[in-house]
């Protein structure tokens, strides 16, 4: 190597868990411009153009070097027509024409905001959007309008749940749940999962995830059953520590093959939380309007409750990022002729579930080099 060139000199694989992706980002001024285009293309739901979008700002997250001109992502897998030339104008001038244009688009802007809510999806925001409300004070003025329980929650938490959630944050919730967890059976297994488990440089996230389960067959619901009622029950200075609850029920089936549809939410025993968390003040105080002089913070915690022999499945599943497991399944599917999901690995050839214990298990079932979690943040 003589120095000049910053090409790299390993291909990199169109595959995201192929990839070793750090929150260390050489490309976030690209990265940023494209996710706002894919952002947009999924607002408009057209799929496959926000996936185009999302595999290029993936690839550009993987390198352990800032592309200067275009020059520097000859022979770079995902990098489509379009990507391309939003990347040169970036590269030429500092900015681009359609990523400005989109990010002052009232109906980008707006569906943004709305979607910002817990509990609002595109389809919500877009029905909003279509009979004329643009701002939050609209949504609660509109005549008509029925906000569910989850979205009363959302509005009513809005700036602590938007709020970054930081490390110390996190590892206090973690004790906090770890009580409940072993107040009900002292032999449970709990694992930190999603973003907080791939983080390592990075000090946020935007809500906790747990797996927890127990060895005995068959009692990981009633497990998490438990843990909810004993959060129930636990009063904080005349509160409640649980703000919000939504239980989904197992409908777990191991006859079925896994899904081909890449979002299909698993069968899994979860629930989706609001906590209030004590003493949660973070450097430079509390923001939003609830935020003024109190001790306390709202913070969004999933637990997710497999049983015992699905646990590896399962935390490589949750352990994420969307775009690591996305490329997990595709490359089963294209390449080993394989289906995974968050409950099992099936062999279409040898016609058998591959059983796994450990998430390495699973990489070596696939014949994949093991990425570490804090290497998935694809
Ligand atoms: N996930 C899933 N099924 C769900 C919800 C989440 O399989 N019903 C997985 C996703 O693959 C995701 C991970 O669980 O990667 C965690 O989801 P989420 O908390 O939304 O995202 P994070 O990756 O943790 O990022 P953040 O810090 O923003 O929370
Ligand atoms: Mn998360
Ligand atoms: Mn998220
Ligand atoms: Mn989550």
């Amino acid at each position: 190597p003589d120095g000049t060139s910053s090409t790299p000199l390993l291909t990199v694989s169109q595959y995201a868990c192929k990839r070793r992706t750090t929150t260390v980002n050489n490309n976030k001024i690209l990265t940023d411009a494209l996710e706002v285009l894919a952002e947009s293309y999924e607002f408009k739901e057209i799929p496959g153009r926000c996936l185009a979008f999302r595999r290029a700002s993936s690839v550009l997250k993987s390198l352990p070097w800032a592309v200067r001109c275009l020059r520097d992502t000859e022979g770079l897998p995902c990098l489509g027509e379009h990507s391309k030339a939003v990347m040169e104008e970036i590269l030429q001038s500092g900015h681009s024409f359609e990523v400005e244009k989109t990010l002052s688009d009232e109906k980008y802007q707006t569906l943004k905001l709305f979607t910002s809510v817990f509990g609002v999806g595109p389809k919500t925001a877009e029905k909003w959007y279509r009979g004329g409300l643009r701002s939050f004070s609209d949504v609660l003025a509109a005549p008509g309008i029925h906000l569910n329980r989850m979205q009363q929650s959302g509005f009513l938490h809005y700036g602590d749940i938007s709020r970054a959630v930081s490390k110390a944050e996190a590892r206090a919730l973690g004790n906090l749940i770890d009580e409940a967890v072993r107040a009900v059976t002292p032999d449970a297994v709990l694992a930190l999962t999603g973003g907080f488990r791939r983080y390592r440089g990075k000090e946020f996230g935007h809500d906790v995830d747990f797996i927890v389960t127990t060895r005995e067959p068959g009692k990981e619901e009633k497990l998490l059953t438990g843990i909810i009622e004993r959060l129930k029950q636990q009063v904080s200075t005349l509160f409640g520590l649980l703000l919000y609850c939504e239980y989904n029920a197992s409908t777990f089936d191991m006859v079925k093959l896994p899904s081909h549809q890449f979002e299909a939410m698993d069968h899994f025993a979860k629930c989706f939380l609001i906590v209030r968390l004590e003493g949660g003040r973070v450097e430079g105080g509390l923001h939003g309007a609830e935020g003024d002089g109190r001790g306390w913070r709202a913070v969004r915690v999933d637990l997710v409750s497999p049983p015992m022999d699905r646990y590896a499945f399962a935390l490589l599943g949750w352990t994420g990022s969307r775009q690591f497991e996305r490329d997990l399944r595709r490359f089963a599917r294209a390449e080993r002729r394989m289906l995974l999901d968050n409950h099992t690995l099936y062999d279409k050839t040898k016609k058998e579930f591959l059983a796994a214990t450990t998430e390495k298990d699973i990489f070596a079932h696939l014949g994949l080099e093991y990425i570490e979690p804090w290497q998935r943040n694809a």
